[in-house]
């Protein structure tokens, strides 16, 4: 397979003009190629093992109501399932041509693509946003970018719902889920900065989950104005109340 091919969600094509996967992209999709059929054997149940996941999952669900919602870097699909099994109308998406391929084996009446969250391809109107770890493997000066995508793709008042490990690192895994082969990156973060980010791209913070050893889930609803849109009218407003008052122009009709 050719890493460097460009990205789309399938009835989606990647148009000519859209460059060639950076590296860090190749590899990441690359790498869960690699290792998609153990990941999905590996994680199949790993919900029943875990009920603060379950219960979040069932809070999104309430919170989402009729939905859509989109799973974005769903794997095999497994979480996007329980999701559906709540009730959720939900659609996958994932980097990994490999894992898209076995969710739709997986999952046959829930609608699987292949595409990337720096590059979401949707239409907008979702009611939520999953990203669980998957948001690990893009690097920080992408993140915003990624997290105004998720914004671009809600309906006001939508929710997104990230999952990830906390802490303060980034190491690259070379292998993994049974010793395959790897290479990517794995960013822990502290919530309050992944907060932040989701602050400064429109979303009101609602709610976190901290569970040990180094998990973190955070709720957050899209705000209705994004902060930036807002410093954009604050500074017109500004530039306008500096200019020098105009002089009025007696004696001539208006
Ligand atoms: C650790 S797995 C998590 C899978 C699933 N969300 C779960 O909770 O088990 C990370 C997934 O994110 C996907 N991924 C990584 N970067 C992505 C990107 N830029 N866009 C979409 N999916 C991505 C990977 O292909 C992989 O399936």
């Amino acid at each position: 397979m050719a890493l460097v091919a460009s990205l789309g969600v399938e009835g989606h094509p990647a148009s000519p003009t859209v460059p060639s996967m950076v590296d860090w992209l190749a590899d990441t999709r690359a790498s869960y190629d690699t290792v998609a059929q153990s990941y999905a054997d590996q994680l199949r149940d790993a919900l029943a093992e875990r009920p603060y996941l379950r219960g979040a999952l069932v809070t999104f669900a309430g919170l989402v109501g009729a939905g859509p919602v989109a799973d974005i870097g769903c794997g095999p699909g497994h979480v996007t399932g329980h999701l559906h099994s709540l009730g959720v109308p939900v659609r996958g998406i994932d980097l990994s041509p490999a894992m898209v391929e076995i969710a739709r084996e997986n999952h046959p009446g829930i609608r699987f693509d292949v595409g990337s969250m720096t590059d979401l391809r949707i239409d907008g109107g979702l009611a939520g946003v999953l990203a669980w770890w998957s948001l690990i493997h893009v690097p920080d000066d992408e993140v915003p970018g990624v997290l105004s995508g998720f914004r671009r793709v809600l309906r006001d008042g939508g929710v997104v719902m990230v999952g990830f490990h906390t802490g303060d690192s980034v190491h690259l895994k070379t292998a993994g889920y049974g010793g395959h082969p790897m290479k990517v990156n794995v960013h822990h973060r502290p919530p309050e900065r992944v907060k932040d980010w989701l602050t400064a791209a429109g979303f009101a913070v609602e709610a976190e989950l901290l569970m040990e050893p180094g998990q973190a889930v955070v709720f957050a609803r899209r705000a209705e104005a994004c902060p930036a849109s807002r410093s954009t009218v604050a500074r017109s407003v500004e530039a306008v109340s500096q200019e020098p008052p105009t002089q009025p122009t007696l004696g001539r009709a208006r």
